[in-house]
C-alpha cells in the first residue's frame, strides 16, 4: 500500500482501506524479497524477454517501469549485468510469436509473456520448450490444460475474483452508509451499468460476475440496465457512458467498469458534461485511478499491486535460474500459479 500511495499527493479524505485476501498476500508479499543470499552474481549476464501485449495499456506500462526498476536495483545491489529487453506486440498475437522465436534464437534464457490471445499459447510453449527456456506467463491468464504441458511454465496474475468481490463490496460498503446515496430513485434495486475489459480475458469474466454476486451476497438487489466492452480503454469506456447517459439518463445508479482507465472515460464523459455522478467503480489502482478517488469523483477502487507483480516475475527468474524451478517461490501453487496481493482504497466523508 504505501508504495503505490507514496506516489500520490496523500490528501486526508480517503480511506485506504483492507488488506484482502490476507493470508495469502501476506505471505506473498513477504516472500518477494530478492535473495541477497542467493551467492553473488546470480543471473550474470542473463538475457531476459518481456513481452508485452500492448504498451499502451495504462496497468501494463506501471508494471514494466516496476519490473525495470527491481531488475536496476538488483544489479546494482549484486554487481550483476543482466539483458532486459521489453516488447510491444501491439495487440498482436503474430507479430508477439514473431518476437518471441527471435529472441529463443538469439539464446534468451528465459521470457515473460503477456500473452496477447490467451487461447493461443500452444504455439509459443511448443516453441518455449523445444528451446529449453522457461516462460512466465503475467497478467492474462492462459486456459489451465496449457500451464499444465510442461514444468517450467508460471503463471503471475491477480485473484480476478477476489479483485470482483472485492470491487462489488465498495458498493455494498457504500451502500449500507447511505442507501438513497446509491439506491437514487428509492426502489430497493440498484440500477446499474457494466463495463467489460475485454471479451475472453479472464480477469474480464471473472470481475464482471463476481462483483455482482458481492452485492446480491450481500442481500441488496440489482438489475442490469445496459452493458459493454471497452477493451480496458478510456476513450472507449467515455463513449459508451455517452450512450448509456442518453439513453438511461437519471436511471443509472453505478456503473461498475473492469478497470479504473475504463472508470476514468465514464468520469470524462460525467465532468464534460457536468453531471452529478460519483458512483463508479474501478479495478487496479493506477496513480490516475487512485487521484480520481482522492478527489471524490469516483467511489473506489481495488488497488491490485503491480509492484508486487514484477517482483514476484523477477523472483521466479532467479529462482529458475538458481535452482532450475521456482517452487519454492512463497505462494507458488503446484500448478505454478502465483498471485499478487490486493486491496481496497474508497474515499470517505459521504454518509
Ligand atoms: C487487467 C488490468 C487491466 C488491463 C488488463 C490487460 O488485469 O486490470 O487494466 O491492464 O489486465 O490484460
Amino acid at each position: 500500500m504505501k508504495a503505490i500511495l507514496g506516489k500520490i499527493p496523500v490528501k486526508l479524505g480517503i480511506m485506504a482501506a483492507m488488506l484482502a485476501a490476507a493470508a495469502v498476500a501476506a505471505a506473498v508479499a513477504a516472500g518477494i524479497m530478492l535473495r541477497r543470499d542467493s551467492g553473488a552474481n546470480v543471473g550474470q549476464n542473463l538475457k531476459i524477454g518481456v513481452f508485452m501485449y500492448r504498451g499502451d495499456d495504462t496497468f501494463i506500462s506501471n508494471l514494466m517501469n516496476s519490473l525495470r526498476d527491481i531488475v536496476s536495483a538488483y544489479e546494482r545491489e549484486q554487481g550483476a549485468n543482466l539483458y532486459l529487453s521489453i516488447q510491444d506486440a501491439q495487440g498482436s498475437q503474430a507479430t508477439q510469436n514473431t518476437q518471441i522465436e527471435r529472441s529463443l534464437s538469439l539464446g534468451y534464457n528465459i521470457l515473460c509473456v503477456n500473452v496477447v490471445d490467451r487461447t493461443s499459447v500452444a504455439y509459443v510453449i511448443d516453441k518455449a520448450m523445444e528451446a529449453d527456456v522457461p516462460l512466465i506467463f503475467f497478467n492474462r491468464e492462459p486456459v489451465q490444460a496449457d500451464l499444465r504441458k510442461w514444468d517450467k511454465l508460471y503463471y503471475v496474475g491477480t485473484d480476478a475474483s477476489m479483485n470482483g468481490r472485492l470491487e462489488g463490496q465498495i458498493i455494498v460498503d457504500a451502500y449500507r452508509e447511505n442507501p438513497e446515496r446509491l439506491d437514487l430513485n428509492n426502489d430497493g434495486i440498484l440500477q446499474y451499468i457494466m463495463i467489460e475489459g475485454e471479451f475472453r480475458h479472464q480477469d474480464a469474466i471473472l470481475r464482471t460476475e463476481s462483483s455482482i454476486q458481492a452485492i446480491v451476497d450481500a442481500g441488496i438487489m440489482v438489475e442490469k440496465l445496459d452493458g459493454g466492452t471497452a477493451n480496458w480503454e478510456r476513450s472507449q469506456a467515455a463513449a459508451l457512458a455517452k450512450d448509456y447517459f442518453t439513453k438511461y439518463g437519471s436511471q443509472i445508479e453505478v456503473i461498475l467498469c473492469n478497470n479504473d482507465d475504463m472508470a476514468l472515460g465514464v468520469i470524462d464523459y460525467v465532468s464534460d458534461n457536468q453531471l452529478d455522478f460519483t458512483n463508479i467503480v474501478g479495478v487496479d489502482g493506477t496513480p490516475q485511478g487512485l487521484q480520481a478517488v482522492y478527489d471524490g469523483k469516483m467511489e473506489g477502487t481495488v488497488v491490485i499491486d503491480y509492484e508486487a507483480q514484477a517482483k514476484l516475475i523477477f523472483e521466479i527468474v532467479l529462482a529458475h535460474i538458481k535452482d532450475g524451478n521456482a517452487r519454492d517461490v512463497i505462494g507458488m501453487t503446484e500448478e505454478r500459479y502465483v498471485r499478487a496481493p490486493m486491496y481496497v482504497v474508497r474515499r470517505e466523508g459521504q454518509k
